[in-house]
């Protein structure tokens, strides 16, 4: 038992910095959160808001009082976000979660983490994937280019939809419901099942797997770009918008009026939106690069954190206002409030155009980080011996880890081929948050097992504000469907077979046990 909870020392980890020599500390506050906004705004506000603002089979939706569940949401990743502060400021190395539980709780914990984690990287691209193909067919429409359906969405998706036209009054069904629609009734059919592919998700993983295996130089230019285009589209939207709004879709009687569904469906939309927040954890990967972690990673993650929910609730009061709320459920929820509104054709045709091609490339964006993201959690766990060697292999050309980054790819791809955006989303946000409760727990312990260690953020009163942000995520994964917590469960327990049959004998933390580097509580 004893040997399960043996923790990888803070100056462990410096001293393995400084064995592997360190990255050049040149970030400072500002780039930290340019990069976080830059990791964050994607599939989340571009296209999970419509199953939030409607609701699906499986519980209620917000309606216009999404608001709500936007604020409920940063609240609870605010108090996560200054449990990783304090965190990425004392353990300013790679690696993040995984990381800081190797630190604070111990080698088990950090498994735990480190194969949790695969789930807010991997599968979560598989969602940003899903909804990139949405857009990105939008985007072909305008250039007169028309996918077959069955080659560009889900069998979920499309049976779905096949459903709601079927019931639904001739005329009052949105267009891509009626295009979703026809991948069920035009797909062919093999062995009595029809074929249903989305390809375009498959070919974005493929391409940025071949850019990422030949080499990326991540520039802070091109970073800071992205992020100018990412908030320069959500503007946009907003600033068109706003003109589009008739107060009457927040207060209509007939349908419900501004909270159809009470509490009930603000928490349920809050626990499916929380994907839009992903990302401003990923600040804390780059601790390594920070001029002064000290001060500028509290800074880049909560500054982040507050810009992206001031934009996503100026996109929810607007996207509400536009077009009733039951017409928002769509893959692509601000294509669709422009469809709905009403206006001069022409300016709601470009701006569909202009909301499509930002949403490509800002959901491109996303991927990329989370698709660089991933190999390298792989390769500090492969590093610590709990994943096979090949997995830290780096090519010799170009210096890549390319058996990770490519085993990520196609990992990705396949699911991508075939997956419910719902369903993704929803794995994504409860092994997020599972993360989150595990970092939060871990402020906890290494205040008492390491109380000494230089802080340079203190997260303020501890324990009552980890344990607030344990109690808010542990909410949010009790909104998510029954279905998402045994999908969950099976993926723990996968890999916890994977770390007894491997990692357990294969840990040098382990085989340098004995030693004085082994720190044994
Ligand atoms: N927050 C990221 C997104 O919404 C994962 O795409």
């Amino acid at each position: 038992m004893r040997s399960l909870f043996g923790r990888k020392s803070v100056a462990d980890f410096e001293a393995d910095v400084r064995l592997h020599g360190g990255l050049r500390r040149t970030l400072g506050k500002w780039h930290l959160t340019a990069l976080g906004v830059g990791a964050t705004i994607g599939a989340g506000i571009f296209a999970t808001t419509g199953t939030a603002i409607v609701g699906d089979a499986a519980r209620p939706g917000a309606g216009p009082a999404i608001i709500f569940s936007f604020v409920l949401t940063a609240v609870a990743c605010g108090f996560a976000a200054l449990c990783y502060a304090e965190f990425a400021a004392m353990v300013p190395v790679s690696g993040s979660a995984y990381t800081y539980a190797y630190a604070a709780i111990g080698e088990f914990v950090a498994w735990i983490i480190g194969w949790d984690l695969i789930i807010e990287y991997a599968v979560g691209n598989i969602g940003v994937a899903i909804a990139w193909s949405g857009y990105f067919r939008e985007l072909l429409n305008h250039v007169g280019l028309d996918l077959p359906a069955w080659l560009a969405t889900d069998y979920r998706s499309a049976h779905d939809a096949f459903t709601q036209l079927s019931n639904a009054a001739a005329g009052t069904v949105d267009t891509t419901t009626q295009y979703l629609a026809s991948a069920w009734v035009g797909a062919p059919h093999v062995l009595g099942l029809p074929v249903i592919v989305n390809l375009p998700a498959v070919a974005v993983v493929a391409a940025i797997t071949i850019i990422l295996v030949i080499g990326i130089r991540e520039s802070a230019d091109a970073n800071n770009a992205m992020v100018l285009l990412k908030v320069g589209i959500i503007l946009f939207f907003i600033s068109v918008g706003v003109f589009l709004i008739r107060p009457g879709n927040w207060t209509n009687p007939q349908t419900g009026g501004f909270a159809p569904n009470g509490f009930a469906g603000v928490s349920a939309a809050a626990a499916i939106i929380f994907f839009s927040y992903i990302g401003f954890d990923a600040v804390s990967t780059a601790a390594e690069e920070t001029k002064d972690p000290g001060r500028d990673m509290p800074f880049g993650i909560i500054m982040s954190l507050l810009i992206t929910t001031v934009l996503y609730i100026a996109i929810s009061v607007v996207m509400t206002g536009m077009a009733p709320w039951q017409r928002l459920g769509t893959p692509e929820p601000m294509i669709t409030a422009l469809q709905f509104a009403h206006g001069p054709p022409a300016l709601l045709n470009a701006s569909r155009f202009i909301i499509a091609l930002g949403a490509v490339i800002a959901m491109g964006s996303v991927l990329l980080v989370f698709q660089l993201g991933q190999p390298r959690i792989f390769f500090s766990m492969s590093r610590d011996g709990l994943l096979p060697p090949f997995l830290a292999k780096i090519h010799r050309r170009y210096k890549t880890p390319y058996v990770g980054t490519i085993l990520t790819g196609v990992f990705v791809a396949v699911f991508a081929a075939f997956a419910n955006i719902a369903e993704v989303v929803d794995l994504t946000n409860i092994g997020t948050l599972f993360a989150f409760v595990l970092v939060s727990a871990g402020v906890i312990f290494l205040r008492r097992s390491d109380p000494d260690r230089p802080r340079p953020f203190r997260v303020p009163l501890v324990p009552l504000t980890p344990l607030i942000s344990i109690v808010a995520c542990l909410y949010l994964m009790l909104q998510l469907p029954v279905v998402t917590w045994i999908r969950f469960a099976v993926w723990l327990v996968i890999g916890l077979v994977i770390y007894f049959a491997y990692g357990y004998r294969h840990s040098t933390l382990r085989q340098r046990a004995g030693s004085a580097t082994a720190n044994l509580p």
